[in-house]
C-alpha cells in the first residue's frame, strides 16, 4: 500500500516516518471495522475506503512527535479519531439528506437512513472500545468530545436564539462539532507519546484552532467549489438554510446593491433556480474574501501556540499543516 500524506513534509526522515505509521493506522483501521455480520463491515468499508484525507490520524501521528512517537498508544489514538470523525460523517449525511461523500455515494443514499445511522453507531463503538485500551483519562477524553460534537450538532440544527449573535452561535457550532474533535488528536499525540504539560496544552489549543479553521474552510468550499471536487454536493449549507462564514459576513452588509442576494437569502433555497443565483451571487461577492482573511487569521493565531516547540521538522510540519487547513481547496 502506498500512502500519500494530505501534507507536504519537507524533512525526508519524518516524511517517511508519518508515511510507515500512516500505513499502520489504515491496516488497523480495516481490522477495527470487521463485524461479525458480513453487510455491517461492508457498510462500514463503505466510506473508509472511498478515501477522506485522513487528517485527523495524521494529527495524532504529527503531534506524537513531540515525544517518543513510538509509545504504545499512539497508533490506537490515531485510529480512535479516525472512527469518531467517520461515524460523525455517516450521521452527518442523513441530517444533510447529503447523496455524496468523499466521491462517492453515501451511505444513506446507497442504502438508506437507518443503515446509515446503524453503520455510525458501530463506528463509534468500535472507536469507544479501542479508547477503553487507552485507559480511564482517555474514555474521558472520548466522551467530552463526543458530548461537544453532538452539542455542535444540535445547536447548528436549532439556530441562534432570539438575541444571539448569529457569527457567535456558529462559531459556537463550529468549536463544537470541529475543533472538538482535531482539538483532540492534537491532545493525544502529545499525551500518548508523553510530550511534557505545557507542549500538550499548547497542541491542543492549537487543535482546536486548526479544527475552526478546518471546518470554516471546508463551508467556504462549499460555496466555492464550482464542482464536486470536494467529493461533496457544493451548496449544501445554502440549501439546507445553514448560514456559514460567507453568508453571516454578506448579511452584514448595507449596500443597496446586495438587495437581491439579501433577499434570496432570506428565503427558501431549496428550489434549484433561486440555489443557482443565490450561489452565484454569493461566490461573486466580498464576503468570501472577507471569509478568507479570517480563517487565515485563525491559523496564524494557531501557528503562534507553536513557539512552545524548538525549532525544527516537527514545527515547521506543525506549522505548513495549519497553513495547508486554511487554504484547502478539497
Ligand atoms: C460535518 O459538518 C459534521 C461534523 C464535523 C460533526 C457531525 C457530528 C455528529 C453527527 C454527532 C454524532 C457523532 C458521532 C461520533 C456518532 P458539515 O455537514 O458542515 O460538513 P460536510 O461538508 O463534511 O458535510
Ligand atoms: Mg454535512
Amino acid at each position: 500500500m502506498s500512502i500519500s500524506l494530505a501534507l507536504p513534509i519537507p524533512d525526508a526522515a519524518l516524511e517517511a516516518r508519518l508515511r510507515a505509521r500512516m500505513e499502520e493506522v489504515e491496516k488497523d483501521l480495516l481490522g477495527h471495522v470487521q463485524s461479525e455480520a458480513a453487510f455491517v463491515t461492508t457498510a462500514a468499508r463503505h466510506l473508509m475506503e472511498a478515501g477522506g484525507k485522513r487528517f485527523r490520524p495524521l494529527l495524532v501521528l504529527l503531534c506524537a512527535e513531540t515525544g517518543n512517537a513510538d509509545a504504545e498508544g499512539v497508533i490506537t489514538a490515531a485510529c480512535v479519531v479516525e472512527l469518531t470523525h467517520l461515524a460523525s460523517l455517516y450521521h452527518d449525511d442523513v441530517m444533510d439528506e447529503a447523496a455524496l461523500r468523499r466521491g462517492a455515494e453515501s451511505a444513506n443514499a446507497r442504502w438508506d437512513n437507518h443503515v446509515a445511522i446503524l453503520t455510525g453507531d458501530f463506528l463509534f463503538s468500535k472507536s469507544s472500545e479501542l479508547t477503553a485500551e487507552l485507559g480511564a483519562d482517555a474514555v474521558r477524553i472520548q466522551a467530552r468530545t463526543f458530548s461537544r460534537l453532538v452539542e455542535g450538532q444540535i445547536l447548528e440544527t436549532l439556530g441562534p436564539e432570539p438575541g444571539d449573535d448569529p457569527l457567535e452561535h456558529y462559531l459556537r457550532v463550529v468549536a463544537g462539532k470541529t475543533g472538538s474533535l482535531i482539538a483532540t488528536s492534537a491532545l493525544y499525540g502529545a499525551r500518548f507519546s508523553g510530550a511534557p504539560r505545557d507542549v500538550e496544552e499548547a497542541l491542543t489549543q492549537y487543535g482546536e484552532k486548526v479544527g475552526v479553521a478546518f471546518q470554516l474552510s471546508d463551508d467556504i468550499l462549499d460555496i466555492a467549489s464550482e464542482s464536486e471536487e470536494s467529493g461533496k454536493t457544493p451548496g449544501t449549507d445554502l440549501r439546507e438554510g445553514v448560514p456559514t462564514l460567507p453568508v453571516l459576513f454578506a448579511q452584514r452588509s448595507t449596500d443597496p446593491a446586495d438587495a437581491r442576494l439579501l433577499a434570496l437569502l432570506a428565503g427558501d433555497l431549496t428550489e434549484d433556480a433561486l440555489h443557482a443565483e443565490a450561489l452565484g451571487l454569493l461566490r461573486a461577492h466580498p464576503a468570501m474574501a472577507a471569509a478568507r482573511d479570517y480563517v487565515l487569521a485563525r491559523a496564524t493565531e494557531a501557528k503562534e501556540l507553536l513557539t512552545v516547540l524548538p525549532e525544527g521538522p516537527v514545527r515547521d510540519a506543525l506549522d505548513a499543516f495549519a497553513d495547508i487547513v486554511a487554504q484547502r481547496t478539497a
